[in-house]
């Protein structure tokens, strides 16, 4: 059976140049590199420089991502793009970075499902592909968490950095097996009864102002494991395949023990875990994004290879899905 399939045309991304460590962080916080590196393996993150904004981020990923895609612009027919910082309340962040990437025909709009939102973007993109309204499209994840975090918390302000990532996604065919190239399955899921242990402290209808993060970390912690978990077992079972048969587990970036805990749980072998989270930090909608294009730079991921990627966020939502590159 002949089926429309999401193939991965290419990937790029974009970390701002400035490096914070840190030691840089315990200069102005009641925090240690040890504490730091041991609760989380974070060493240091990118903040993005005054004047740099998400937008601007999604677009060099996104420029970088057709570029190893030999497609210009305007063969692109929709931009999903996932953030929870946008760049104004309106309009969407993807808007101008069709404005700006010189696209003068197709559709752009942005995804709030925070640091899922790469898997949920993902997610929109291939369904429109599978139902044939789209062709090309540019999946990006692009966030400045440095603007909502409380520098003043010593429990949230160390954990996050600023980024973006992007894939494009062209329409394929396929038989319609687990051996096709292409997005092979993707489940989404939420929960909002969890809004309390994450969520941001403002925004333009309560409050008229952007809000800080606020976060029972240690609760996020127990609930990602498993929520995570479940979500890859979902994705696993769709396809009738096994951790085993993954070549590289590509998880949300939240914190290393994470990452560790949900690799044991599902049985995927550390050596297939690609991670970033030392120096990336969680860059929230970015992080996945970001992993996958570290992962295909170095020569680990290639053509053939099963990825897996998950992640939760703030709702909480949360999601993955299986990708044949
Ligand atoms: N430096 C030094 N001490 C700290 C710091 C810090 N930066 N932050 C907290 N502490 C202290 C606490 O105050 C506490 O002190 P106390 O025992 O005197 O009260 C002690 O360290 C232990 O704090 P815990 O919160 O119990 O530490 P824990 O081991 O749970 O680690 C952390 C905290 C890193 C936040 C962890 O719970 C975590 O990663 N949670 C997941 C959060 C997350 O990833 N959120 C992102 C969005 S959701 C997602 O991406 C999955």
């Amino acid at each position: 059976m002949s089926v429309i399939r999401s193939v991965v045309a290419g990937a790029g991304a974009y970390l701002p140049a400035r490096t914070v460590t840190n030691q840089e962080l315990a200069t102005q916080l009641d925090t240690s590199d040890e504490w730091i590196r041991e609760r989380t393996g974070i060493h240091e993150r990118r903040i993005a420089a005054d004047g740099e904004y998400t937008s601007d981020m999604a677009i060099a990923a996104a420029q970088e991502a057709l570029r190893s895609a030999n497609l210009n612009a305007n063969a692109i027919d929709l931009i999903v793009l996932a953030t929870a910082t946008p760049d104004e309340t309106f309009p969407a962040t993807a808007t101008t970075v069709q404005a700006r990437l010189g696209m003068t025909r197709g559709a752009a709009f942005d995804v709030q499902a925070v640091c899922s939102g790469f898997v949920y973007a993902l997610a929109v993109a291939d369904n429109f592909i599978k139902v044939g309204q789209a062709k090309n499209c540019l999946v990006i994840g692009a966030e400045t968490f440095s603007r909502i975090l409380d520098w003043s918390d010593r429990t949230t302000s160390v954990l996050f950095g600023d980024g973006a990532g992007a894939l494009v996604l062209s329409a394929g065919r396929g038989e319609g097996t687990q051996a096709d190239r292409g997005v092979l399955t993707t489940h989404l899921f939420s929960d909002g009864r969890h809004h309390d242990l994450l969520y941001v402290d403002g925004g333009p209808s309560k409050t008229r102002t952007t809000g800080v993060l606020r976060m029972e970390g240690k609760e996020v912690f127990r609930q990602a494991v498993t929520k995570m978990s479940e979500a890859i077992d979902a994705s696993l079972s769709a396809c009738g395949l096994t951790a085993q048969d993954i070549d590289w587990f590509v998880p949300h970036q939240a914190n290393q023990r994470i990452l560790d805990a949900t690799a044991r749980k599902v049985g995927v072998h550390p050596s297939r875990v690609v991670s970033t989270v030392a120096h990336h930090a969680n860059t929230s909608a970015a992080s996945v994004p970001l992993a996958l294009v570290t992962a295909i730079k170095d020569g680990r991921i290639k053509p053939g290879h099963l990825v897996l990627i998950e992640a939760m966020g703030g709702g909480f939502t949360w999601g993955s899905a299986l990708i044949r590159w």
